[in-house]
């Protein structure tokens, strides 16, 4: 990654009005960089790929090609809503692809967390070289890389760009968030009009829920993971703690306990709850949650999620436990 360093003068983005201004210089330079040649882009749907992409649509509109990869790893309604904003609102080029199987299927059986991260990581970069091979006069590959990314670059956090792309591709790079700082990039992400739960959204690692069905991915498995976290999302949202809490999730390890219900012998796995503050994600905090919220989201999730027969709290801090369980 070549190093860019932030100009001391560069005031830092915090209003709407910062916000356009930056916009408006950044469309004209995109549209000097581009011309009316093709812009390439992985949209995961996170924050800073999103922000881009809204960038890029406002500079150049249907010269840029999103590309959406769903791995079969994202949360619940998290493709789909890729497709209802990119797609639909702004009516972008947009290629969607279902590599679920694929995925899975190479995921299969493999316990092991690095091996699974590489896997997801590699597979990601082949299924995006297939797509982009397969459009004719792309001459721009855009990216979300931001400030952090470039003074991050130098190891610590490696094994965290999984689901970056290879260094090899023959394409000129579009980077306009580069210089940006998170808050800053969100605050622009609103200017631009992206929905604010998509620009405040916690951050969510490359490979996914894979790093969160523990052990080898079975899908029933799998599927009980995403509809549990989806329960876990929507009551942290509508009971204040979504804005209050840094990042929160339910992983699901790979084993059974014995319970009952309706009667008769009903084994399950357990849903781990995890719900951190932090602010680099270097240390990281547990956050109290009300004790009857946890009751009703135990309830919801034995309730309505098949599989799922006890909820469990997680509460070690970072350091000793990582803020991930793989
Ligand atoms: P840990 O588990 O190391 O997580 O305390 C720190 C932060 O990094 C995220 N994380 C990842 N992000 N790929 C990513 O893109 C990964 O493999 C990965 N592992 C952890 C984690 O969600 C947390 O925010």
């Amino acid at each position: 990654m070549e190093k860019f360093v932030r100009p001391e003068t560069m005031a830092r983005i915090t209003t709407q009005e910062l916000a356009d201004a930056f916009i408006a210089e950044q469309v004209a330079e995109i549209r000097a960089q581009v011309g009316d040649k093709k812009v390439l882009l992985a949209l995961s749907g996170g924050v800073d790929s999103s922000v881009v992409a809204a960038l890029l649509i406002k500079a150049i509109g249907k010269q840029l090609v999103c590309v959406h990869v769903n791995h079969g790893l994202m949360r619940k309604g998290e493709s789909e809503q890729v497709i209802e904003v990119f797609g639909k609102e702004l009516d972008a080029n947009l290629i969607y692809v279902d590599a679920t199987d694929r995925f899975l299927d190479l995921l299969a059986g493999v316990a092991e967390p690095e091996k699974k991260r590489k896997i997801i990581g590699a597979e990601f970069i082949k299924v995006f070289d297939e797509e982009a091979s397969k459009l004719e006069g792309i001459s721009f590959l855009a990216q979300g890389t931001i400030y952090p990314d470039i003074l991050e670059s130098d190891g610590v956090k490696a094994h965290h760009n999984v689901g970056g792309l290879p260094e090899d591709m023959e394409f000129s790079l579009v980077e306009p968030v580069k210089l940006l700082y998170k808050d800053e990039v969100r605050v622009v992400g609103e200017a631009l009009g992206l929905p604010h739960a998509m620009v405040y959204r916690q951050p969510f690692p490359g490979p996914g829920l894979g790093v969160r069905c523990l052990g080898a991915i079975t899908r029933d498995r799998l599927h009980a993971l995403r509809e549990a976290d989806a329960i876990l999302r929507e009551e942290f949202d509508k009971n204040g703690l979504a804005g209050k809490v840094w990042q929160y999730f339910i992983a699901v390890p790979d084993f059974k306990s014995v319970g009952v219900r309706d009667g008769k012998r009903y084994e399950g796995w357990p849903a781990i709850i995890r719900a951190v503050n932090t602010t680099d994600a270097m240390s990281a905090t547990i956050e109290e949650i009300p004790y009857a919220l946890l009751h009703h989201i135990t309830d919801r999730i034995t309730h309505e999620v098949e599989g799922i027969n006890r909820v469990l709290l997680d509460l070690t801090p970072k350091p000793i436990g990582t803020i991930e369980w793989e």
